[in-house]
C-alpha cells in the first residue's frame, strides 16, 4: 500500500467514482431488477479488458443547486473494452446519477468514445437507462443529444452500432438508438417512448400503461423499433455478443471467419420433402433454413415483428452470410409494408458491412388491399427493391417454391444483380399462381364452358404444366441452375466461395434516394 498522499487521493477519488450516485441508489437499481452501469460492461466485455475514459468528468452546471450535488463520471461509464477479443467502444448509462440523464459533460464522454471509435474503425455499443436530457441543464443538454446523433448518423455504414435498452429512453433519447443499426430491449425493465404514459393521456385521451406504449414486447411486435427482446439483462448483452460475432469491425473489413466442422457436402435428403405438393399447404422456411446453414445455428433477427418474412444471421462454412427467406407459415409468406421495411433495412446493414445475402424465395406476391394501398405498400415494397438492387455483396437467391409477380424481381432476382439463382424442382415462377391466371386468361372460355367447374380445372392444370415451373425461366437463363434440393448446402457453399472476390460497384454519387 502506497503511503505517497497524492496515490492515495488518487486513489481514494476512484473508489468514489466507482460507486455512481451512491450506495443507496445502486440498491434502488437492484431491487428494480437492474444492473448498474458497471456491472452491465463487466458482464460484456472480455475480463479485465476495459479502458476507461473520462472517469472523472463532472458536469458544469450550478443552475437549481446542481453545484452542491457533483458525481464522478457524471451519469455515464465510457471507454473501450474487448469482446471475444474484439476492439469495442461502449458507454453505459448510470441511472443511479441524475437518472442517468444527459448533461453537456456527459454528451461530451459519449462524443470522444464515438469520434476514437471512427478513427479506428470499431464498433459502437451503448448501453441506455436515462431519463433524458438533464432538465436542470437545459438547451444545453438538447445540444449534446444533437451532438451525439450527428454522430450517430456519420458513423452509419461505417462502424457498427448497437443499442440495447435496459431502463426508461424517454424523449429524444430514443432518437440516439433509433439511428444505431440493432435495438435490444430487456423485457419487463425497458421502456422506449416519444412521450410518456402522462403526456399521451393529456393529449390523446388514451390510457395506456408505460409497458403497452413503449415495451419490450411492443417494440419487438408492433413497432419493429426492437430487433431483440431478452428476458433479463444478462441475455440482453449475451445477444451482443453473439450479434457481434456475426459482423466486421467496420464497412473495410470483411465478417469474422471461424472453423465448421459441419461437413461442407453435407447431403440433407430430408429436404426433399420439405415441402408440400399442394403449393397451397404452407411449410416452415425456418425447417429449410436450419437444414442448410452450419450447424442449424440461426440467429434470427426482428422474430417477432412481420413474421411473414425471416431475417437473419448464419454461417455457410464459417462464413457469414445474412439471410432474408419468405415466410410461407405466416400469410403465406406474402410481402406487406412491414416485411419490405424489414427486409431493406437487412439488406442494407448487410451490404454496408460486407455480408453475403443469401435469399430464400416462397412468395405469392404483394399484399392486396386498401389496408396496405393507403399505407404506401408502393413505396415501402419499393425500399426492398431499391435495397437488393442496390446490394454489391455476394448475391444468392434459392426459389424454394412460389416466385410470382413483382415479388419475383424483388427478391433479388437475376435481374437485379443476383449472382447465382437457383430454383428447386418445386419451384413456380410466373406471373400468378395457375387458378389466378387461368380465371383472368380463360374467363369467356370457362364461362361459355357447359361445366365450368372442370373448364376452370383443365385450364388450371394446363397453367400449372406450362409455368408453374422453373424450366421457363431456367431456359431464358433467369436461374442459373434447377437444383436438387438435397444438395443445397454444398450448392450455396460453392457459389459464395466462388463470389468471395465479387467486386461491383455502383455509380459515384452523393446517396441514393432510396423512397423512404
Ligand atoms: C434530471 C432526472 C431526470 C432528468 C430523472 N431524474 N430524470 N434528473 N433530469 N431528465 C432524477 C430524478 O430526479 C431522481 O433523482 C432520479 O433521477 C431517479 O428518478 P425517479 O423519477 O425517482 O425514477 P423512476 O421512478 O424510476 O422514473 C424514471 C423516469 C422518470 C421514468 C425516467 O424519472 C422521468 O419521467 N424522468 C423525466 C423524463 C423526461 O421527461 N425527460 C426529459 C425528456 S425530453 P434522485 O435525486 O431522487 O435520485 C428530452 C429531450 C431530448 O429528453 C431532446 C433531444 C432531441
Amino acid at each position: 500500500m502506497s503511503k505517497d498522499p497524492r496515490v492515495q487521493r488518487l486513489r481514494q477519488v476512484k473508489k468514489e467514482a466507482l460507486l455512481g450516485g451512491g450506495e443507496a441508489r445502486i440498491e434502488a437499481q437492484h431491487k428494480k431488477k437492474k444492473l448498474t452501469a458497471r456491472e452491465r460492461l463487466d458482464l460484456l466485455l472480455d475480463k479485465g479488458s476495459f479502458e476507461e475514459m473520462g472517469m472523472l468528468v463532472t458536469h458544469r452546471s450550478n443552475n437549481f443547486g446542481l453545484d452542491k450535488q457533483k458525481y464522478l463520471g457524471d451519469g455515464v461509464v465510457t471507454g473501450s473494452g474487448t469482446i471475444h477479443g474484439r476492439l469495442v467502444y461502449v458507454f453505459s448509462q448510470d441511472f443511479t446519477v441524475f437518472g442517468g440523464s444527459l448533461s453537456e459533460a456527459y454528451a461530451e464522454k459519449i462524443v470522444k468514445i464515438m469520434d476514437h471509435a471512427m478513427r479506428v474503425g470499431a464498433p459502437v455499443i451503448g448501453l441506455n437507462d436515462s431519463g433524458g436530457a438533464r432538465i436542470q441543464e437545459g438547451v444545453v443538454s438538447l445540444a449534446g443529444y444533437a451532438d451525439i446523433f450527428l454522430r450517430n448518423t456519420t458513423a452509419s455504414g461505417v462502424i457498427p452500432q448497437i443499442s440495447a435498452i435496459l431502463g426508461p429512453c424517454a424523449g429524444g433519447a430514443v432518437y440516439s438508438p433509433a439511428i444505431t443499426d440493432f435495438v435490444i430491449m430487456s423485457r419487463g425493465t425497458s421502456y422506449m417512448f416519444v412521450t410518456g404514459p402522462d403526456v399521451v393521456k393529456t393529449v390523446t385521451h388514451e390510457e395506456v400503461t408505460k409497458e403497452e406504449l413503449g415495451g419490450a414486447i411492443t417494440h419487438a411486435t408492433k413497432s419493429g423499433v426492437c430487433h431483440f427482446v431478452a428476458e433479463n439483462e444478462i441475455e440482453a448483452l449475451e445477444q451482443i455478443k453473439t450479434l457481434l460475432s456475426f459482423i466486421p469491425q467496420n464497412n473495410l473489413e470483411d465478417p469474422p471467419v471461424i472453423d465448421c466442422d459441419d461437413p461442407i457436402d453435407r447431403a440433407d435428403e430430408e429436404l426433399d420433402s420439405l415441402v408440400p405438393v399442394n403449393p397451397n399447404k404452407p411449410y416452415d422456411i425456418k425447417d429449410v433454413i436450419e437444414r442448410v446453414i452450419d450447424h442449424g445455428d440461426f440467429f434470427e433477427v426482428h422474430a417477432d415483428y412481420a413474421q411473414n418474412l425471416v431475417v437473419g444471421f448464419a454461417r455457410l462454412n464459417g462464413h457469414p452470410v445474412g439471410i432474408v427467406a419468405n415466410q410461407p407459415a405466416f400469410l403465406a409468406g406474402v410481402l406487406n409494408i412491414d416485411a419490405s421495411v424489414k427486409g431493406a433495412r437487412f439488406v442494407r446493414f448487410c451490404d454496408a458491412f460486407n455480408i453475403p445475402l443469401l435469399v430464400f424465395e416462397d412468395v405469392p406476391g404483394f399484399l392486396p388491399g386498401t389496408d396496405q394501398e393507403w399505407g404506401g405498400i408502393i413505396r415501402h415494397g419499393a425500399k426492398l427493391l431499391f435495397a437488393f438492387a442496390e446490394a454489391t455483396v455476394p448475391k444468392v437467391t434459392v426459389i424454394t417454391r412460389k416466385a410470382y409477380g413483382g415479388a419475383y424481381d424483388v427478391m433479388n432476382s437475376k435481374h437485379i444483380r443476383g449472382d447465382f439463382n437457383y430454383a428447386w424442382p418445386s419451384a413456380e415462377i410466373a406471373v400468378m399462381g395457375a387458378k389466378g391466371a387461368t380465371e383472368i386468361i380463360f374467363r369467356k372460355e370457362i364461362a361459355k364452358s357447359d361445366d365450368p367447374e372442370a373448364a376452370l380445372e383443365k385450364f388450371t392444370a394446363e397453367f400449372a404444366e406450362r409455368f408453374a415451373n422453373p424450366y421457363s425461366a431456367a431456359e431464358r437463363g433467369y436461374v442459373d441452375d434447377v437444383i436438387e434440393t438435397r444438395e443445397t448446402r454444398q450448392r450455396l457453399i460453392r457459389a459464395f466461395e466462388r463470389l468471395a472476390n465479387k467486386v461491383d460497384l455502383n455509380p459515384r454519387k452523393k446517396h441514393g434516394n432510396i423512397p423512404l
